[in-house]
């Protein structure tokens, strides 16, 4: 714990694209809702790529572990073949095994559990002329901990899925176990589904699910499918969780097709620092910010994503000025 303070500290890495766009609106909006806390700049990404030819370098994941969490943007991948993903680099440096994802509008609330360090991102693979490999490590450590960590959602909401693909992958048969002998002992409500079946009925009836807990790749392609679910990518938001620390995201990119043109939805990352601060916490403030973003909708002050003509700005400056009337 040496260099953190009493005081909350977060590694701020706005990122590329509308990384700083979003994140600034988030500020803005932490701000009006009166959060205190000591921001530490840290640049990571494309742009620290082109100055020094490292997306990240050692002592930057030393500055962060002096912080209690990260306030993430988005971050453009480099084209550089030896290019070590920063996100996951942070997520397995500070062991964020928990991806949280809720997706809620008017008439839906759901939320996504993602284990986080294994399944097929393992980072256990070869390329060859003729044979690529990708290992799928599956532990039982990784599965009891997320399936831990959702069954302790679930506990206060009303049932939990688990998707998987046992059907077809040995991996899978001891994820389901653990997850669901973990369901069992926290006496949760439980269904278990295939990934296919999964992925179609978020299309079909979003509203038969409650809390998903699955593998990877399949929490981080289902959850780009419930933004698309919800009315998009820019509304959404996460938390990346661990034992100590904590990074909270948008799910979205850096989105370089808008970037620089002040139109991108802040939302997914108002909502993420939302959650940063009842992480922290603030219950009372996370709640006022996600009722201000909600009262925004539906006054419809939106970006052009959600077929508004407000920009990135108009959006936070109406959520920070609706707490601002609700203090
Ligand atoms: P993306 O999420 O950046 O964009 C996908 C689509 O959604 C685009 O049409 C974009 O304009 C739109 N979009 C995304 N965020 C938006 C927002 N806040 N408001 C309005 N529209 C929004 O995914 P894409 O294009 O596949 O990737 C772009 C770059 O971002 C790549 O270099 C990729 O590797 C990187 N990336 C980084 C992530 C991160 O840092 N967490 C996550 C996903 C991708
Ligand atoms: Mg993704």
């Amino acid at each position: 714990m040496s260099g953190r303070g009493a005081e909350k500290r977060v590694a701020l890495v706005k990122g590329d694209g509308v990384g700083p766009e979003v994140i600034d609106g988030a500020l803005a909006v932490l701000e009006a809702a009166g959060a205190d806390l000591e921001f530490v700049p840290v640049e990571l990404g494309y742009g620290q790529w082109k100055k020094t030819g490292k997306a990240m370098a050692e002592e930057d994941l030393d500055l962060v572990k002096t912080c209690h969490c990260v306030l993430f943007g988005a971050i453009t991948t480099p084209p550089d073949p030896d290019y070590k993903s920063v996100l996951l680099t942070l997520r397995k440096g500070l062991d964020l095994y928990a991806n949280i994802r809720p997706f809620r509008t008017a008439d839906l609330d759901f939320v996504i559990v993602r284990e986080n360090t294994e399944g097929m991102y393992s980072g256990v693979e070869k390329l060859d002329e003729e044979e690529a490999t990708t290992l799928r490590v599956i532990t039982l450590r990784g599965s009891l901990r997320i399936a831990e960590k959702a069954c302790a959602i679930a506990s206060k909401r009303e049932k939990l899925t688990i998707v998987h693909k046992s059907n077809v992958l040995k991996s899978d048969n001891l994820f389901l176990r653990i997850c669901r002998e973990t369901a069992h002992r926290w006496d949760v409500p439980f269904e278990d589904m295939l990934v296919d079946a999964a992925a179609y009925n978020l299309v079909i009836n979003p509203k038969r699910f409650d809390v998903i807990v699955t593998t990877n790749l399949f929490g981080d392609i289902l959850s780009d499918e419930a933004a698309g679910v919800i009315g998009g990518l820019g509304l959404c938001p996460s938390a990346n969780l661990g034992e100590k620390y904590a990074l909270f995201e948008p799910i979205h990119g850096s989105a370089p097709d808008i970037a620089g043109r002040g139109i991108a939805n802040p939302i997914g990352a108002i909502r993420s620092a939302a959650m940063m601060l009842e992480w922290f916490g603030e219950v009372g403030k996370a709640r006022m910010m996600e009722e201000a973003v909600e009262w925004t909708l539906a006054q419809k002050v939106a970006t052009p994503d959600l077929g508004g003509s407000c920009s990135t700005r108009e959006v936070a400056e109406a959520i920070s000025k609706r707490l601002a009337w609700s203090d």
